[in-house]
């Protein structure tokens, strides 16, 4: 894929998120453990792409494929044009509410899919379809790594956590921190089971089901 612009005019307006630079190291530590026998993984909602580059920089026996809604895919493919690594595919479209999910595996069937900080900013209709697109993906053996922040039995895990969703919620209602619980249950109707809830910084959580 050809880059739009040179390195020496791009690299200062690639689109950064902080929160990505602080969270990167602990996501892969886990996802090091977790995908350590997987092959090819799907990322669902990519953002700026540092996430991709990252892991697939520290992770190179996978094969990583970014994926973004239409409107989203001009700055995660040029990061990932200007900075991937070989192992990390150029970025497809994939809004999740499209179901069936159109995107391949280049080589060998997906037998991962992670996203983070993506279900409280979907809508719980798309959250659904989320569900189905990655029980869909994944054949048995499959991971689903899902980050965030997340309620469990309806309170929060921090006030802070707490102050994030009614900001949310007051800039889009229909977004806003899950519930543990409710995603369980749609993991489950796609025959997923939770493996692993791990403790993340800052209040956040690293989710992972197999299929
Ligand atoms: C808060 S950003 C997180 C981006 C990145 N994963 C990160 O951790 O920085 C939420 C992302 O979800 C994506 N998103 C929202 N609705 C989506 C949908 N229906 N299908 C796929 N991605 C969606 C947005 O485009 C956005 O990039």
């Amino acid at each position: 894929m050809a880059c739009i612009a040179p390195l020496s005019q791009t690299r200062a307006v690639l689109t950064s998120s902080e929160a990505c630079e602080r969270n990167k190291g602990p996501i892969l530590e886990v996802l090091s453990r977790e995908l350590a026998a997987h092959h090819a993984v799907l990322e669902v909602g990519s953002g700026t792409g540092q996430h991709a580059v990252h892991f697939a920089r520290h992770l190179p026996h996978l094969t990583w494929q970014p994926s973004e809604v239409a409107d989203q895919q001009p700055p995660l493919a040029e990061r990932i044009c200007l900075e991937g690594p070989p192992n990390l595919l150029a970025p497809v479209v994939l809004d999740v509410r499209s179901l069936p999910w159109a995107v391949r595996a280049a080589g060998a069937a997906f037998d991962a899919v992670f996203s983070a900080n993506t279900l409280h900013i979907m809508a719980w209709e798309a959250v659904e379809d989320f569900f189905r697109g990655a029980g869909a993906t994944l054949g048995a053996g499959g991971a689903l790594c899902v980050y965030g922040p997340f309620r469990y039995r309806g309170r929060y895990t921090s006030d802070s956590n707490a102050e994030f969703d009614a900001w949310l919620q007051a800039r889009d209602p229909r977004s806003g921190i899950r519930d543990f619980e409710a995603l369980d249950a749609l993991a489950r109707a796609q025959r997923l089971t939770l493996s692993a809830d791990h403790a993340m910084p800052a209040n956040n959580q690293t989710l992972v089901w197999r299929a």
